[in-house]
């Protein structure tokens, strides 16, 4: 009897302890415990030899690394729901698959867009600051001390109304908010009316009707800038902006312009565009109470995180098995 040879696999980033346990009994897998970043000369090296990639959306899978790769590899199946990270048009023309994980970071999410829709008006950073910064300093309660602004009964706008947007949106409505939204496409009539929302084929118009705007659309060529200067001066001074998509889907500079000058209320913002770079200025209006930034963390639950791996793990057994993987990723139309 012959044993099959398993595929080699290439793992940037450290994964979950269960994940990386069954990656070894699977694969001939190659993982990174020490969780280093990987160079681009380590990527097209391990491009070179191994026949699955599993990047993350830490690293840079451009032409370049694709066109390194050698006739062996045939899989990119990446520990990620977004793949803005990877050229999949030049995986495309090499014949080379891509894989995302979806659906399992959608919940884990929304929950963290609604932590920011929360802690920005309601002054949440800042106020967790008052106790740990200067213990022993607070006078106590005051009627006029602290006071943010109200969430409930005002109007949020999704710009993006793919599963994350949706799933934002049922939150909102639990929090008494109504629901805008603005997508490529309308989304279907008994979604629309079990959110009672409200659909804006102009995303012009909706920005200057609501109390607070959710970016859920994913990084494309097509949103990039989306939300521009001229479209962030549409916004009305009191209301608020959240980002836990992509950085590059807002104009940041412009962003950061019109909250110094107080054209908006504040930001809650959970991506950059020069990640893991963070623009000094957002900090400082961070410290100032204006936004309320995080790193990058709204899908990091452990729970998540392994579903995620299990989702790598099936595309990549799905493909050696001779089968179309279930998670497809096809070049942006
Ligand atoms: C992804 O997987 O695309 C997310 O940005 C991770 O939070």
């Amino acid at each position: 009897m012959t044993t099959k040879k398993k595929p080699k696999v290439y793992v940037t980033r450290k994964l979950p302890d269960a994940v990386e346990t069954r990656m070894r009994e699977l694969f001939d897998a190659e993982l990174n415990m020490d969780d280093r970043p990987r160079t681009k000369d380590e990527l097209i090296q391990a491009v070179r030899s191994a026949d699955v990639l599993v990047p993350t959306v830490t690293d840079r899978i451009d032409a370049e690394v694709i066109e390194a790769a050698g006739p062996q590899m045939k899989l990119i199946a990446s520990f990620s729901n977004g793949t803005d990270h990877i050229d999949v048009e030049a995986a495309a023309r090499r014949g080379i698959t891509v894989t995302n994980t979806p659906n399992v970071l959608t919940e884990d999410t929304a929950d963290m867009t609604m932590a920011l829709i929360l802690a920005v008006p309601r002054r949440l950073a800042e106020g967790a600051r008052v106790l740990t910064d200067n213990p022993g300093e607070w006078a106590g309660w005051s009627p006029t001390w602290m006071l943010g602004r109200r969430i409930h009964g005002k109007r949020i706008g999704i710009v993006g109304m793919g599963r994350i947007g949706t799933a934002v949106a049922r939150r909102a409505k639990a929090f008494g908010l109504s629901i805008h939204y603005h997508n490529r496409k309308r989304v279907n009539p008994v979604t629309e009316d079990e959110l009672e929302a409200t659909y804006w084929d102009s995303l012009d118009q909706m920005l200057a009707r609501v109390d607070i705007v959710s970016v859920n659309c994913p990084s494309t060529p097509a949103t990039y800038h989306l939300i521009s200067a001229r479209r962030l001066a549409l916004l009305q001074p009191t209301s608020y902006i959240v980002n836990t998509a992509r950085g590059d889907v807002i104009d940041e500079a412009a962003l950061i312009k019109i909250l110094r000058e107080g054209k908006i209320a504040g930001a809650g913002l959970d991506v950059f565009e020069n990640e893991p770079a963070v623009n000094p200025k957002l900090v400082k209006l961070a410290n100032e109470g204006k936004v309320v930034i995080l790193p990058h963390m709204s899908s990091a639950t452990l729970e998540g995180r392994i579903d995620m791996g299990d989702k790598v793990i099936i595309n990549i057994r799905t493909f050696i098995d001779g089968h179309r993987p279930p998670n497809r990723v096809l070049p942006f139309r």
